[in-house]
């Protein structure tokens, strides 16, 4: 069953019979760290990367880097 966080569109693990094993290993992971740094630090976009959103995608989707300075909370 495909839940809310997956679009069908989006399948980064495959899909069917031979899908991936270690898929909710991996989310489980992905949401530790994912938790962990937004607890622990104040994020905030650099101005290089003002506008990340206007992406290319043709066919493969071609992602700039997202920079970002990371302010420890305490
Ligand atoms: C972001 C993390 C991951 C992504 C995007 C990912 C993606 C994929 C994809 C696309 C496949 C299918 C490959 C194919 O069609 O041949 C696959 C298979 C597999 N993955 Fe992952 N994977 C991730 C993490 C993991 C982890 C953490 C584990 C194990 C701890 C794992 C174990 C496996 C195994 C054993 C298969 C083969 C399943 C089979 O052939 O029946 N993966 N993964």
């Amino acid at each position: 069953m495909i839940s809310c966080r997956e679009r069908l569109s989006q399948q980064p693990f495959s899909y069917g019979p031979r899908n991936c094993l270690g898929k909710n290993l991996a989310y489980h992971k992905m949401r530790i760290i994912l938790s962990k740094i937004l607890v622990n630090f104040d994020i905030g976009l650099l101005p290089e990367s003002e506008g990340w959103t206007n992406q290319e995608v043709y066919t493969l989707w071609q992602k700039h880097p997202l920079l970002c300075k990371l302010k420890p909370i305490r």
